[in-house]
């Protein structure tokens, strides 16, 4: 399924509590919580149970990681390719916690572009997110690494950052998405995210962690509608 704007996506990254089944009942009660608010909601679940995900919830199912390579000899290598057969809707690319270089980010995303799936190039600073602007994805994430895992959420901490990106990446290329991410936990986070002009938000630890994901992601939806 294809990945529009606003959205909230949930990065499951590597957590114990987002493996196997557990991360499956989090995948649908984001796919139920979507269907009652009408938000788009996208997860990004571990690239090995990816298959499952796809088959088994229908909101967008996203990558957390593509290299940029052709399928071919290349080890452990996730190629834009297989995730198109997978049936995914496209995949983060350059998360702080997988990084790629400059070069591969813009190979990665004509790679993924030319088999018709979905880029989000995630951005550290200003001059990260102009980069990344300029290779034309889908969106571009900002988020300070620093604040990830904090409880803190950029939008408050840090609202120069996420103002500066929407200007910075519309400035470069206005029809690329703009998102923020990083200790986003609150809908007060979401309201004050998309009140800087994000078009939605990228989140994990809050929503995987939370003991009520459910009530979460709808106050975070309600959040992105007002
Ligand atoms: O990909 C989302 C991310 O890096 C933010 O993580 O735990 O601060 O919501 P978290």
């Amino acid at each position: 399924m294809k990945l529009t704007y606003p959205a909230i996506l949930l990065n499951f990254k590597s957590y114990k509590e987002a493996a196997g089944n557990r991360g499956l009942e989090l995948a649908k009660t984001a796919e139920r919580v979507a269907s009652q608010t009408g938000v788009i909601v996208a997860v990004c679940p571990s690239i090995v149970e990816m298959a499952k995900f796809v088959q088994n919830v229908s909101i967008p199912v996203l990558s957390q990681h593509c290299d940029p390579y052709e399928p071919g000899p290349f080890t452990g290598a996730v190629v834009a390719e297989h995730l198109k057969e997978i049936g995914v809707a496209g995949s983060l690319l350059n998360h702080s916690e997988k990084r790629l270089k400059l070069s591969d980010i813009s190979a990665a995303i004509t790679r993924l572009r030319g088999v018709g799936l979905d880029t989000v190039v995630c951005a550290d600073d200003l001059a990260a997110a102009a980069g990344a602007a300029a290779l034309e994805p889908s969106a571009v994430a900002v988020e300070p690494p620093e604040l990830i895992g904090s409880g803190i959420s950029v939008s408050t901490a840090k609202p120069e950052v996420v103002a500066g990106a929407v200007k910075t990446v519309k400035a470069v290329k206005p029809n690329v998405h703009v998102i923020c991410g990083a200790g986003v936990s609150s809908a007060e986070d979401v309201r004050k995210a998309v009140a800087l002009g994000s078009e939605g938000v990228l989140l994990s630890s809050a929503y995987v962690k939370s003991r009520n994901p459910e009530q979460l992601l709808l106050e975070l939806c309600k959040a992105l509608l007002v």
